[in-house]
């Protein structure tokens, strides 16, 4: 039998209510994260993965709320679950857990440092945020921490600024800053994007040796299926705020269901390719947010879409069994 999940995401509606309108950007979006394994969310620009992340830190910047659904962070130590929806924004709680249960990294490591403060400084400052570790136990475990994410000369590097360094060595004292504090649950927001290929590959080895050797829950965000071969274990598929397919990774890679996923899979470079000949890009674009398209939310876009139907209702998801669900028509997804 599967572990109890660690975070359970039920449901989850973020919408910013903005003069224009109400922007759904989360509309419907559940899936559950286990120790160990790591979660891959897959969608195009825009389709509500950031503010999905931001939700379950309670980060989301206003207009933006949590409007329905559940977020609920399990223990392993007999402590009550945790309801994070309900619990008052930025109150002791909340800080509590981000860092220490559940830590974010993303695309742009020199967007969460100081320029004016060491990395040490700033690694040192997390630890000690959380633990009562004195300054010079804090400075040893900093190190500690940036050896542990491959960085050289961890004793020199540990009194640069963040300006002195690569972006591929930012990006890993981006994740021992995040690591700092023993999280269980790391989440990377597009970790990789900003950084070059073989850059890329080494940050995404070192995220699957921190899951294998720490034993860390890894969701990580991208909107590159590639990245999703190389490390999710499962798969949530989003299209405009909704999660449309959900199942373990081979599944969805060998038999997906969802035409948008069918799409997605469609656009992926093949290894022989020449570098940057994106092939197969998909027909249309998202729609804007204020002006979301009746029903499937895909249908305009969708090759198989039925008149009538998909434009009318939009599915609800339907369980395929083995940890499939999928949002579809084509599969008796029937509002
Ligand atoms: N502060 C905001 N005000 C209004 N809309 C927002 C705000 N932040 C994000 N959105 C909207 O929410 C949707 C999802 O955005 P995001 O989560 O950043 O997408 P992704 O990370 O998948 O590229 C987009 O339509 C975006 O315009
Ligand atoms: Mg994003």
């Amino acid at each position: 039998m599967a572990a109890e999940p660690i975070l359970s995401v039920r449901g989850l509606r973020t919408h910013f209510a903005t003069r224009d309108g109400v922007v759904r950007a989360v509309d419907g979006v559940s899936f559950d994260v286990t120790a160990g394994r790591t979660l891959g969310i897959v969608g195009e620009s825009g389709c509500g993965k950031s503010v999905m992340t931001r939700s379950i830190l309670r980060i989301v910047d206003p207009p933006g709320r949590i409007v329905e659904g559940s977020i609920t962070l399990r223990f392993r130590d007999g402590r009550a679950p945790v309801e994070l929806t309900a619990l008052r924004d930025d109150g002791p709680e909340i800080r509590a857990i981000r860092g220490k249960e559940i830590a974010l990294i993303f695309q742009e490591p020199m967007a969460s440092f100081s320029q004016y403060y060491t990395v040490g400084d700033q690694i040192i400052e997390a630890i000690r945020l959380h633990s009562d570790l004195d300054a010079k136990q804090a400075r040893a475990r900093a190190i500690a921490m940036l050896r542990q994410v491959g960085i050289p000369s961890a004793e020199r590097r540990v009194d640069e600024y963040p300006f002195q360094l690569s972006g591929g060595l930012r990006q890993r004292v981006m994740i021992a800053m995040a690591l700092a504090c023993g999280p269980r649950i790391l989440i990377a927001d597009e970790p990789t994007t900003a950084l070059d290929v073989t850059t890329q590959a080494q940050v995404l080895d070192l995220l699957r040796e921190l899951r294998d050797r720490e034993g860390l829950s890894i969701i990580i965000i991208t909107h590159d299926m590639g990245v999703i071969a190389e490390m999710a274990d499962d798969v949530v598929v989003m299209y405009l705020g909704r999660a449309v397919e959900t199942g373990p990774v081979d599944a969805i890679f060998h038999d997906p269901k969802h035409p948008y996923t069918q799409a997605l899979l469609r656009s992926i470079p093949s290894v022989d390719a020449t570098p940057r000949s994106r092939l197969a890009t998909m027909p249309g674009a998202i729609p804007h947010p204020l002006n979301r398209p009746p029903g499937c939310p895909f249908h305009p876009r969708c090759d198989r879409a039925k008149p009538g139907l998909c434009d009318r209702d939009m599915p609800e998801a339907v369980s395929l069994g083995e940890g499939r669900e999928v949002a579809c028509v084509l599969y008796g997804g029937a509002a």
